[in-house]
């Protein structure tokens, strides 16, 4: 059997009680197909507020040699905002070079949509994971004066876009064939527009797949007036992180939705995370969802090929949620009637 070395970072607030089910998800999921090692990372919050290090540069290097990552959630009230976002979980989508950030949206059977008449959602949001307004471009100057100025500035590149759009269209290859950039190129015209190029020059080699273009603030009406439209969706870094966590929203919350961090040319690990974050409202109380920890698992494990394995899991959260979907429990029950059916 070939060994794995998956690198578990639960991080902050709900992280912690729901990275250890998606854990066991796996476990139980590769029994005896393959040898999964574990190797827990302590960063986060307690790490920080103890000894000041927020991703030490050996601990990135012993991350970079291992097969995949596992993310709960990073953030907490009692740290500035940005300090562990920006140092922990962005530093790893960057320095590992994870270009596509890929979060899927399901409506399951089971699960209450806000929706009156939500159809049949079933569509993938291919976000840009490294670059746009995350790159940390921009600075302040004359800080906490009258007359401040802070910038954010967003970095778009020929070379970052395509490989993207490559992405989204060889993934509508395998889907329902039809891609919908999401921009808002009516106002930022340098960036949309190189946007827009890239897809036509791109999909007229897909001739298969057929795209169109949604500005973001209509996209966000379509979300909720008429989400089955959506097949894939392509965005930059900043809308895609806004549009997803809507589109949790809309297939029942985001306790159900499920990313990877892809590093699509497999010259780095690939992270998976729920898109949620620490949720310090409810953290504490054992009350959190593990569900989109667990189908991040499932994620992971699709990535590394072990795609009947991965289907076993999807497949027992489906069964798990059609059945008591609507029925109140606990992060530790939720986990395991889900594990019960793996
Ligand atoms: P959040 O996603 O943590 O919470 C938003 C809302 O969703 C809250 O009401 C929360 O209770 C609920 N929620 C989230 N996950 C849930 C689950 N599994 N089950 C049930 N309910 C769930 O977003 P926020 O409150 O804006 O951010 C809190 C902290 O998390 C901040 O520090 C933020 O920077 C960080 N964050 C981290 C990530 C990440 O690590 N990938 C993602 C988003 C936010
Ligand atoms: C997410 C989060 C992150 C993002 C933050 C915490 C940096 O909101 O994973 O969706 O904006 O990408
Ligand atoms: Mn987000």
């Amino acid at each position: 059997t070939t060994k794995y070395r998956i690198a578990v970072i639960p991080g902050d607030g709900i992280g912690k009680e729901v990275t250890p089910w998606a854990q066991k998800a796996l476990e139980q999921a590769v029994q005896g197909a393959a040898d999964f090692e574990y190797e827990n990372f302590d960063l986060g919050a307690e790490r920080y507020l103890r000894d000041g290090a927020i991703l030490p540069d050996e601990e990135l290097e012993r991350i970079k040699t291992t097969d995949a990552i596992l993310l709960g959630a990073v953030g907490d009230p009692r740290i500035k905002a940005g300090i562990l976002e920006r140092g922990l979980l962005l530093r790893l989508r960057f320095e590992l070079d994870q270009y596509v950030n890929l979060r899927p949206s399901k409506l399951y059977k089971g699960v209450t949509s806000p929706l009156a008449t939500p159809g049949e959602i079933d569509f993938v949001v291919v976000r840009e994971g490294t670059e746009g307004l995350y790159c940390g471009a921009g600075g302040a100057v004359r800080r906490d004066t009258p007359a401040e100025v802070a910038t954010e500035v967003s970095i778009n590149t020929a070379y970052g876009v395509e490989r993207v759009v490559r992405y989204a269209f060889d993934l509508a290859m395998k889907r329902r064939k039809h891609v919908t950039l999401v921009h808002k190129k009516n106002v930022l015209v340098n960036a949309g527009d190189m946007w827009q190029r890239i897809v036509d020059r791109v999909g007229r080699e897909y001739p298969e797949v057929s795209h169109d273009y949604c500005h973001i603030d209509a996209a966000t009406i379509y979300m909720v007036s008429d989400p089955s439209r959506f097949d894939v969706i392509l965005t930059d870094n900043l809308f895609g992180d806004i549009l997803t966590d809507e589109a949790g929203a809309v297939v029942g919350g985001v306790g159900y939705s499920a990313s990877g961090c892809i590093n699509a040319c497999n010259e780095f690990p690939s992270m998976f995370e729920p898109i949620h974050g620490s949720a310090p409202d409810i953290a504490g109380k054992g009350i959190a969802n593990p569900t989109a920890a667990i189908l991040s698992a499932a994620m992971l494990l699709r990535h590394l090929g072990f795609d009947e394995d991965a289907a076993r899991i999807d497949a027992a959260v489906e069964a798990d949620i059609a059945e008591l979907g609507s029925t109140p429990r606990s992060t530790d029950e939720i986990g395991r009637d889900i594990l019960a059916r793996l």
